[in-house]
């Protein structure tokens, strides 16, 4: 079972089982955690949802909007852009972080097990509690930073070849299935930054366009912010969007010695 944070004394029991669809031929089961923070003296439980394939549509999320709409509106469960680029519907699946909106369920064989993300505090069923992942963002002030005086006349330019720099960071969309997977994380999420936020971090200290990126640096040189990454690599393995968080951090420390000189 993957790794969740449960609430104290509790254990994962069964659940109900729901039979939604009348044919009973290709069938898949949709096994899914809930707890409910209303009932904060009940055990978190599975609940089974048992759906013909032509029920829904064909991704994780299609099946869950399917269920929340017709056989149970309290199943709770971040989405919006239904995508992959607003980040928002990221959850366990299959035993993988992941975004549930391009998560094909044909891709899963047998049953597909739907939890929150790992060793995340849960605020009710799948959605995960990132206040102190925001957090820790909000402390990168991560938005362009200059001393030097606007243009009257146009923004502030960058050439394509520092244009590209940002390539393969840009493209974050904050969804935490990094950091939800690194073990570094797990263990000292309240001061170690993750994968999530030290690759954006990185895209700051690329801009051309940026002039701290001095106290960016500074901001990060302390031994749990940036040094807890062990380069084990499961936030590259997992992301959604196929990118590079652990090449991110490295390229970072390097920065930290080449200024040490
Ligand atoms: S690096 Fe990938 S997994 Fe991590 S937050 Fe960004 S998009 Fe999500
Ligand atoms: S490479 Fe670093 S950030 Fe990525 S999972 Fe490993 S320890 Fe975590
Ligand atoms: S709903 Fe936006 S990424 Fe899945």
């Amino acid at each position: 079972m993957v790794e969740i944070r449960l609430p104290k004394n509790s254990r994962v029991v069964e659940g109900k089982t729901y039979s939604v669809s009348k044919k009973e031929e290709n069938t898949k089961r949709f096994k899914i955690y809930r707890w409910d923070p209303d009932h904060p003296d009940q055990n978190p439980r599975i609940d089974v949802y048992e759906m013909n394939r032509e029920t829904c549509g064909s991704m994780v999320l299609d099946a869950l909007i399917y269920i929340k709409n017709e056989v149970d509106t309290t199943l709770t469960f971040r989405r919006s852009c239904r995508e992959g680029v607003c980040g928002s519907c990221s959850m366990n699946i299959d035993g993988t972080n992941t975004l549930a909106c391009i998560k094909h369920i044909e891709d899963i064989k047998g049953d597909v097990h739907i939890y929150p993300l790992p060793h995340m505090p849960v605020i009710k069923d799948l959605v995960s509690d990132l206040s102190m992942a925001y957090a820790q963002y909000a402390s990168l002030q991560p938005w362009l930073q200059a001393a030097s005086p606007e243009f009257p006349d146009r923004e502030r330019l960058q050439s394509p070849e520092d244009r590209e720099k940002l390539d393969g960071l840009w493209e974050c969309i904050l969804c935490m299935c990094c950091s939800a997977s690194c073990p570094s994380y797990w263990w000292n999420g309240d001061r170690y930054l993750g994968p999530a936020v030290l690759l954006q971090a990185s895209r700051w200290i690329n801009d051309s366009r940026d002039e701290y990126t001095g106290e960016r640096l500074d901001n990060l040189e302390d031994p749990y912010r940036l040094y807890r990454c062990h380069t084990i690599m499961n936030c590259t393995q997992t992301c959604p969007k196929g990118l590079n968080p652990a090449k991110a951090i490295a390229d970072t420390k390097q920065k930290m010695i080449k200024r040490q000189g």
